[in-house]
């Protein structure tokens, strides 16, 4: 590559995991049970049966984890906690045991002067709070108030950047419209007021983290897909609309102070399940949903071509290349690094946040250690190199990027996929817990060394 791309100074550069997808220890030290360990315990739910009850083994391990992220030089690294290893029953009684693991996960990490970034939900919320509704009642939101007031309290003096939700786009409509996570039901008319609640439960937390947290900064993580239409048909352009509605206006309008969208109130009445017109929307609920934030985090992955669909089960994602590896990861998403840059400026420019960060991003290849124990997992640096780049391209574009996190530090429970998908930067065999640096890795410790490439 000709051109040298290097980055602000005191541009952050760390990688990503999160709770249920790499601790195991899942009954552990009083932990209660999450809706994950109960929907991966239901048969069929994922690829292969596989569980996230031993995962990554990082409860045990993440002594030597720290470790593998010193070898690769990372400057942060974004973890979740586990609300149910907190508070086991999702309100009440604290278990400290549950506190004690991140207090010392935060001090080893400051200790090897990584920066810790803590996400307090991605995604598995008390099996408890699930039987009293989840998501869908307020009451839930009320509980995250008490569970983030304990982790704040703990960590607060030490940790200085905080996410509250990852995703709630993806909590809301896979785990309650399409049902292919947890809890897995298949009801708009649930996923409705579940985003509601979970943007809401993000308003009521952040002036809790202030608190407790003095000058740190607070934002939220959004995944937002760069969606194109297959055609000019008016159908495909609105397909494209709706698909933006749903899965991102939905939540940065209100997040941002203008509430939500009429457009897509009106695609959900239109489906004829909305509950009673939002009437869970309560006075000052959009007050305390669109708190200012500090930053916000964006999980970026790929493209959505969108044709519409000639049932109402809403539009496909076409392919619009030939399915190479290099056009195609392995989780079936397209490989396109200029809509990153598409998607940092269209937030900026239409929403103004004060600063940003890429909270993920990264591509799921299986490539296996070779007969040196060496994983050439060059499609992956490819996928990191270009994505980077686009990255880089919006910074010159004006967008006040802070920081970029792979996804994902080693190889873990992708969701439903369980253990076939491996994003990670270092190889995990799952029988051994052995991690073995992939190239990637080696060749992002370059990229940080040098603030660019
Ligand atoms: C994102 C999730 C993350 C991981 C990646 C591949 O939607 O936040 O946990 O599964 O996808």
């Amino acid at each position: 590559m000709a051109t040298k791309i290097i980055f602000p100074e005191n541009f952050i550069w760390g990688a990503a995991t999160s709770s249920y997808q790499i601790e195991g220890g899942w009954d552990k030290h009083g932990k209660g049970e999450s809706i994950w360990d109960r929907f991966s315990h239901t048969p069929g739910k994922i690829h292969n049966g596989d569980t996230g009850d031993v995962a990554n083994d990082h409860y045990r391990l993440w002594k030597k984890d720290i470790r593998i992220m010193k070898q690769i030089g990372l400057q942060a690294y974004r973890f979740s906690t586990s609300w149910p290893r907190i508070l086991p029953k999702g309100r009440g009684k604290v278990n400290q045991k549950g506190l004690d693991f991140y207090s010392k996960l935060v001090d080893g990490l400051l200790e090897a002067n990584i920066i810790p970034f803590v996400t307090l939900y991605h995604w598995d919320l008390p099996q408890m709070l699930q039987d009293e509704g989840g998501w869908e009642v307020r009451s839930t939101a009320e509980a995250f108030v008490e569970y983030t007031e304990a982790i704040s309290k703990s960590l607060g003096d030490r940790v200085k950047n905080w996410i509250t939700h990852n995703e709630p786009a993806v909590v809301a409509w896979a785990g309650n419209d399409s049902g292919e996570h947890a809890p897995g039901f298949k009801d708009l008319a649930k996923g409705v007021p579940v985003s509601h609640h979970l943007l809401l439960s993000h308003g009521w937390a952040v002036p809790i983290i202030r608190q407790h947290s003095p000058n740190s900064e607070v934002g939220i993580t959004l995944n937002v897909g760069w969606r194109v239409p297959a055609s000019n048909s008016s159908a495909d352009l609105n397909a494209v609309r709706e698909g933006d509605g749903k899965w991102t206006r939905w939540f940065t309008d209100p997040l941002y102070g203008r509430g939500y969208p009429a457009d897509v109130v009106a695609d959900f009445e239109r489906q004829d399940t909305m509950p009673n017109s939002m009437s869970f929307i309560q006075n000052g609920d959009m007050k305390a949903i669109s708190v200012p934030l500090d930053f916000l985090g964006v999980n970026y992955y790929n493209r959505e071509v969108l044709r519409s669909g000639a049932s109402d089960n809403g539009p496909q994602v076409v392919f619009s290349k030939p399915k190479t590896p290099e056009n195609w990861t392995e989780m079936g998403w397209e490989n396109y690094p200029e809509g990153l840059t598409g998607v940092l400026s269209r937030l900026y420019f239409d929403y103004k946040p004060l600063k940003m960060y890429v909270t993920e991003n990264g591509a799921s290849y299986s490539t296996p250690p070779d007969e040196n124990n060496r994983v050439k997992d060059d499609l992956r640096i490819d996928y990191y190199r270009t994505h980077i780049a686009a990255v880089h391209r919006a910074i010159q574009a004006g967008v006040p990027m802070a920081g970029y996190f792979a996804w994902s530090l080693m190889d873990n429970f992708e969701w439903a996929k369980g253990y076939a998908q491996r994003f990670g930067l270092v190889w995990v065999d799952f029988e051994t817990q052995k991690r073995i640096l992939k190239d990637s890795a080696k060749w992002y410790r370059n990229v940080i060394r040098k603030n660019g490439f």
